[in-house]
Parts: C-alpha cells; structure tokens; sequence
C-alpha cells in the first residue's frame, strides 16, 4: 500500500502487501464489487486486540459499527471484549436480538418518535448504556424510561480535543449530578479522540488529551459524590495509546478491518488491512484512464488531505482513484499505459474509510488462500 512511484506500466510488487492476486477460481465466484474479508488476518485483529486490552488490564468493548456483523461482533466476544459499542439504537437491537447482553451505544441519544419506545424496550432487555452531554437530553431520557430511569446507565461524554461533541471535562460532574438526580445510572464518562487522525504525532497527542481529559472528568464526577465505574476511551490509533492512568475501557473499532487511512496514520500495517473490495475494470475507452465498477454507491466519498483520492488501487500506485460517480470510480493512469489492467480484470481495493464502505454493502465475502469460505451478511446495514 505504499505509494511509491512505479516505472511506467509495471506492477509495484514493494505495494501488494502481503496480498497475492485474487485467484481466478475466486474471480469466477465473485459478483463485483464485493467486499472481501481475509478470514485470517480478521482473525488475527481481534485476537490481537484482545490480548493487548487483556496485557493492559483495561476493558474491550469494540465498535459495532465498522462491520455491523453479529458474527464478528460474536468474535470479538469470545476474544476477551466485555460488550459492545454502538453508534445507533438500531445497531443495539440487531445485537440486542442476537444475545450481546451489554451494549453502550456511544452517542448523544436524543429518544424522539420510534426511538423513545426503543431506547425503553432495550434497557429492559440488556445492559444499556447511552451517552449524554447536556440536560436537556438527560430530562428526555429520564423521562423516556418513565418509573424505571435506574435501567438506564448513562456516561457523560467529554470533548478532549475532537470538538464534535461532548461537555468541558470541568463540567461533567454538574451533568452528572443533574442525571444522577433524575434517577438515571451514571456510570462514568467517555470521550472519542477523533483528533487522533492525522499525521506525525497525531495519535500519540490525541491519546494523552483523552487520559488527561477522562482524569480531569472523573475527578470531577468524584468531587460532586459521583463515584465513575467506567472511565472510557477510544479510536483505533489511540486505543492502547491511552489503555493507561484513570482509562478503564476502549472502544476501537476500525482496527478490526484497518483502511487506508489507518495504514498511513501508523496505527496498522499493510498486512493488518482485512478487508478490499474487489472490483471490474468495465472501461478503458477514454485515453489516460480506467473505469471501475466502484463509485459512490459501493466506496463512500470520504477523502483526507493527506491521502490521493478514494482508495488504494492494490498493486498498482500509478492507477489513481480520483472521480467517483455512483457506479463509476475514475482512475488516472500516472504513468502506467497499455500495462495497466484491462477491461474485464479484477482488482482490488483499500477504501479510505473501510466504516462507511461495509455500510454501503450487504455482506461480506470471507475468504481464505483465494477460496470462499463463507458470506456473512452486514446485519445492522443502514439502521438509525
Ligand atoms: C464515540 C466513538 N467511539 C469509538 C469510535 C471508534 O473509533 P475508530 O473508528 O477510530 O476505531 C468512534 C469512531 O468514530 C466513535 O465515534
């Protein structure tokens, strides 16, 4: 995945990774684009992770939403995590339903419409516990559960230097009084060092805002007779950057996958990359490009400054995704000429943001040594 520059129209072997070509016993099979998953190296993320939490002695609790897969999610269970993380009400009933008994859905639930009946039903079938960063929302939720607040834990979210969301770590003990108050169950606090990506020191400077900031919190939690049993952090380039001091849980999630962003952040390796998608060249028609059959409907449009545009085409670092129509992905041909892949071939890409990639996908295709093992389907796709 490394984007050295390839003498003209040959292959880079330095940026196939550990990734040998697709076989064509397995091109035959496949309906492009699909989403490929390396059952081994999945296999080997989690356990990795899971052990690192484990050496760490602090909690795993992944994010569902980079694969929406009750398979995975059950996988990551049995390697160590002590629940699940979610972004939606939706995602928590897809695992809800499939037996995962303690879920934080990590986001400032507002339970409006559907949601309000919802939010009551999962606190009364599992371990829930939602976010919170004002007390506006704090009244809604208190009063969406209605005589039983206590089934709801709740965890004030602190902003350490994301900027998105989440109260000034000096004041999550006001919060947390104000909760606590209503009956809800305060349980600790919780930030998301988004800031994390970027280049350089990025990760490492992200990691010491969310312990600082957590501590900064919890203490306040602490001075306002608020004991916090969670003190949470986590994204996948700070999660055992910051595993230390007040933190007692992470919550990564695309390091299940890893993508092209985390590949060039440092926070995984080209080997560590699980899943690609694979895709048809269907055009060569206009000079100085190829057509694939990857656009916006099957990629996502998520770009980065520091990254050259939607995904790495693998093997191939002078074939430059860089116009993405629904169905059309429009590569630039730098340099490589008759040699780059032709109408018909299959490649394989690296999104940017593997997260909204799966969303966009109704199941995943694990393989192994170039043969299918398996479809899972991406259970929780699309839910709010
Ligand atoms: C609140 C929260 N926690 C955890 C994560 C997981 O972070 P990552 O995607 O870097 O693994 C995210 C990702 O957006 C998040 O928003």
């Amino acid at each position: 995945m490394e984007n050295r520059p390839a003498p003209s129209g040959e292959r880079d072997p330095a940026s196939i990774r550990s990734m040998p070509d697709l076989a064509p016993t397995l091109v035959d099979q496949l309906d492009t684009p699909s989403l490929l998953v390396d059952r081994d190296v999945l296999d080997r993320n989690i356990e990795a992770m899971g052990r690192q939490a484990r050496e760490r002695g602090v909690d795993l609790r992944p994010h569902f939403k980079t694969h929406k897969s009750v398979q995975i999610a059950q996988l990551q269970l049995q390697h160590g995590a002590t629940g699940l993380t979610c972004a939606t009400l939706g995602e928590a009933r897809v695992l809800a339903d499939a037996g995962v008994e303690d879920i934080f859905v990590a986001y400032p639930v507002w339970p409006g419409g559907p949601k309000k009946q919802l939010l009551r039903q999962l606190a009364d079938q599992v371990t829930l516990s939602v976010g919170l960063d004002s007390t506006v929302s704090a009244d809604a939720l208190a009063g969406a559960l209605g005589a039983t607040p206590g089934s709801l834990r709740v965890l004030v979210e602190v902003d350490t230097g994301g900027h998105r969301t989440g109260v000034r770590p000096a004041d999550a003990g006001a919060l947390a009084v104000h909760a606590a108050r209503l009956g809800l169950d305060v349980a600790g606090v919780f930030t998301h060092g988004g800031h994390s990506y970027g280049l350089g020191d990025a990760p490492q400077r992200a990691a010491r805002d969310e312990v600082d900031g957590l501590a900064e919190a919890a203490a306040a939690l602490r001075s306002n007779g608020v004991e916090p049993r969670v003190v949470s952090a986590g994204s996948t380039p700070t999660a055992m950057l910051s595993a230390t001091g007040p933190v007692t849980e992470e919550r990564p999630g695309t390091y299940v996958f890893g993508d092209r962003q985390q590949v060039a952040i440092g926070s995984c390796r080209d080997a560590d990359v699980a899943l690609t998608v694979a895709s048809t060249v269907v055009s060569r028609a206009v000079p100085g490009q190829l057509v694939l059959d990857a656009g916006t409907k099957c990629l996502g449009r998520e770009t980065q400054p520091w990254l050259e545009g939607y995904a790495e085409v693998v093997g191939w670092p002078s074939v430059r995704l860089e116009r993405l129509n629904d169905h059309h992905g429009v590569a630039t041909l730098h340099g490589a000429g008759d040699d780059a892949p032709g109408v018909g071939s299959v490649v394989q890409l690296v999104p940017n943001h593997v997260c909204p990639t799966v969303n966009l996908a109704q199941e995943l295709v694990l393989t192994r040594a170039g043969e299918i093992l398996d479809r899972w389907p991406v259970d929780a796709r699309a839910l709010v």
